[in-house]
């Protein structure tokens, strides 16, 4: 009998709802060829509707999400809409609301893309950054004193509790065991300075790996491995890390592995739901125009798909992506791939 999941998808703003359509595409064409189907309802939210309607995420929306097997989502961010808006009432909401408390974002070479490391190659680029997705200074607890005056004070506070630091590093452990790679596993954290916050998050990593003899820990200062990153990204096999230091070195990983292109990310409730995404943004300046990257919507389409344990279908579809990689694209760059965003998913799904 064929499994059916039951996918919200949230085209968002931008070029989302373009590549968006293309990772559907690879998913009915996976459906046809593996004993699997989906069921795709639509979610309209995103800066149109707000700018429209005054609507950013409806309770009832937030309810009907939680009983998903997964969700697709393009982009959210829209330049008419004031910075932290939508950023904070729909996407942060969806990862606070439904705990979606890790942020998977692998950073992996593939062969045929060029990386702005001289000397690197797909050998040495096959790492995965598990972000902590829910706290941090994410949590947005602060406030300002003597706003707009000279004596103006501002505090932004980072929130760190035991349960979800622990949480996230034993996901961490879990998955670098796993994942059968090095068998490395590297706490990112800043505790020459951060005294409370990264002391907090050494001591639970050190006392978690008590439980994983066969995982190597280490720890790297956030600053310092942004440099090993760059210089020497083959120490890396598993990264665990706090909310914000796990935003930033996963931008530096998108560039690292061939750009924004082709950097995909889920975000994931163990117990629960997860949302996968491209992590590049909402490109408003392409919108519309059937010029921008797909292949990240489609390699979030892929983790997706892997998620819901059909593993098979998501080996074909990462085959099929990196075929077309290889054999047809110019540059993972928007407009100057050598064909439109539309044909980059029919490409894809020629090889499935
Ligand atoms: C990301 C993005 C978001 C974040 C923004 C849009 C709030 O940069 O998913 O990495 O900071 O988490
Ligand atoms: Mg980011």
């Amino acid at each position: 009998m064929s499994k059916t999941y039951e996918i919200a998808v949230i085209p968002g703003d931008g070029t989302g709802p373009e590549v968006v359509a293309q990772g559907i595409k690879a998913l009915e064409a996976l459906s046809k060829k593996y004993n699997i189907s989906f069921d795709f309802k639509e979610y309209d939210l995103g800066g149109e509707k707000y700018i429209n309607e005054g609507v950013l995420l409806p309770d009832q929306t937030l309810e009907e999400l939680k009983g998903k097997d997964a969700i697709y989502l393009g982009a959210i961010g829209h330049p008419d809409v004031k910075p932290g808006i939508l950023e904070r009432e729909i996407l942060l909401r969806l990862r606070f609301e439904l705990d979606l408390y890790i942020n998977l974002r692998p950073v992996v070479l593939y062969p045929g893309v060029d990386t702005p490391l001289k000397g690197k190659g797909p050998e040495d680029i096959n790492f995965v950054v598990v972000r902590e997705n829910t706290e941090g200074i994410y949590a947005g607890g602060g406030g300002f004193f003597k706003k707009s005056t000279p004596d103006e004070i501002a505090i932004q506070e980072s929130v760190n509790t035991r349960k979800g630091v622990e949480r996230c590093i034993r996901y961490a452990f879990d998955y670098c065991k796993k994942r059968k790679g090095k068998g490395r596993l590297t706490l990112c954290a800043k505790n020459n300075v951060l005294i409370y916050e990264s002391d907090l998050w050494t001591r639970v990593f050190y006392e978690v790996h008590g439980e994983y003899p066969d995982i190597e820990a280490n720890y790297q200062h956030v600053d310092a491995l942004c440099m090993w990153m760059v210089k020497n990204p083959e120490q890396f096999d598993v990264i665990v890390t706090s909310n914000l230091f796990g935003d930033i070195i996963t931008d530096l990983g998108a560039m690292i592995q061939g750009g924004m292109g082709v950097a995909a990310g889920g975000n994931i409730n163990p117990e629960g739901t997860a949302m996968f995404e491209p992590i590049g943004g909402s490109a408003p300046k392409y919108t519309g125009q059937n010029k921008i990257n797909p292949i990240a919507a489609m390699c979030a389409a892929q983790m997706m798909v892997d998620y819901l344990g059909e593993e098979e279908a998501a080996q074909a579809l990462l085959k099929a992506i990196q075929t077309v990689i290889v054999k047809d694209l110019k540059s993972l760059d928007a407009g100057k791939m050598g064909c439109g965003t539309s044909q980059v998913g029919d490409l894809v799904v020629g090889y499935l």
